[in-house]
């Protein structure tokens, strides 16, 4: 086990700068740029033999580690360049059959609606946020129906940070026959996400985020029982049960999640994530969890105290993802960036994310300087 502020030595950025945005990308480790250079000091010795020797057992094993962070079995889990992609084989994978309403909420990541909203043999309903910030699931319940092909929408919302049960709206899509889709992007390694307890059907997410894993992949979980009945009209040769037969002139889906999968992925980013992994697997997710819950109530506490109005859901419902209600937040941030903060803005708020990397001290220090850009 590796103690948490430990590990801090192993992410560079951290003795550069405040680093309080891993929910938009989480920081780099040397854990990943070692196994990146791996990759690459592979690729000058072995050329292609290198995927025979390795290449194709570290895809295995990245599967494997996505689905351990997910509590799923590795084959339950397909690799695909994007979030966007892995909806994308998603909304091809699903017959409509009676059903032509995807019910989403306002508070998604527009790249969510935009799967269905560009199909004109599609209505996507919109469920509303009562207060901004969260969405109450039995407005959830009030519209799926025996119309609904998916109920869609996010764990964690990216817009607030607020955390929704998704084993209660798995068990509203259930109840009406439609599929539940959740867009986890926010989610793992930050807070669990046992997506087989929850029963979801279907759950994206990635390393790009809070699983500091970096761009150029996403994770799409498909439930054991809910992958043969799936056919995506998208495909590619990885998706094939006999990938290297090389016959072009017959096709079958593979059995497990890889039949989702479109093509060769990103190898840097095969590696780089896979080293992110290992690095949090030593600290451990049980910690990590810990950590930024205590980091998030510090950092709310501290802006209450000062006088800041925050857009963040109440104790059970929150996450690392901090909503600060600001006059003019670019400037801001523009300004906290010359002070060596790294943190974002979003429409009417600056927005910071403590990870487990983070320290008190960096906490109480940011929220001293952000009262400095008041106007
Ligand atoms: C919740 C959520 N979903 C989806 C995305 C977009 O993912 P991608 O660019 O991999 O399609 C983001 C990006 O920040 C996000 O926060």
């Amino acid at each position: 086990m590796l103690d948490p502020l430990t590990a801090r030595d192993r992410f560079p950025i951290l003795a550069e700068c405040t680093y309080l945005n891993s929910c938009s990308l989480g920081a780099l480790s040397h854990d990943a740029t070692e196994e990146l250079s791996r990759f690459l000091a592979r690729w000058h010795a072995r050329g292609a033999a290198a995927w025979y020797d390795e290449w194709l057992a570290k895809l295995d094993d990245l599967r494997a580690a996505a689905a351990r962070v997910h509590g799923a079995g590795a084959g339950e889990v397909a690799l695909l360049p994007s979030t966007s992609a892995a909806l994308g084989v998603v909304s091809e994978a699903v017959p409509v059959e009676g059903r032509n309403r995807v019910v989403v909420s306002e508070l998604d990541f527009p790249t969510l609606p935009y799967q269905w909203m560009v199909k004109p043999e599609i209505e996507v309903v919109r469920v509303p946020s009562d207060d901004g910030v969260t969405v109450d699931p039995e407005r959830f319940a009030e519209v799926v129906d025996e119309r609904t092909l998916f109920l869609a929408t996010s764990h964690v919302f990216f817009s607030t940070g607020a955390v929704q049960d998704i084993a209660r709206l798995a068990t509203i899509a259930r109840d009406a026959g439609a599929w539940s889709l959740i867009d986890g992007y926010q989610a793992p390694g930050q807070i669990p996400a046992d997506v087989r307890a929850a029963g979801v059907d279907l759950y994206t997410s990635g390393p790009l985020k809070w699983l500091c894993g970096g761009p150029g992949l996403s994770y799409l979980y498909v439930r054991e029982d809910v992958i043969p009945r799936l056919e995506p009209r998208i495909t590619s040769w990885f998706a094939a049960r006999d990938q290297f037969a090389f016959r072009a002139d017959t096709f079958e889906y593979r059995e497990d999640a890889r039949r989702f999968e479109l093509g060769t992925p990103s190898l840097p980013s095969v590696h780089i994530a896979l080293g992110a992994h290992r690095l949090l697997e030593e600290v451990g997710f049980d910690r990590i969890h810990d950590r930024v819950r205590t980091l998030t109530a510090r950092l709310i506490t501290a802006l209450e105290a000062a006088g800041w109005s925050l857009t963040v859901a109440s104790l059970d419902s929150r996450s690392g993802i901090v909503m600060i209600r600001h006059d003019d937040p670019s400037a801001a941030v523009r300004d906290l960036e010359s002070r060596g903060y790294v943190i974002d803005h979003r429409p009417g708020h600056v927005r910071a994310s403590p990870h487990f990397y983070n320290t008190e001290a960096e906490v109480d220090a940011f929220v001293e300087a952000l009262g400095e850009t008041r106007s």
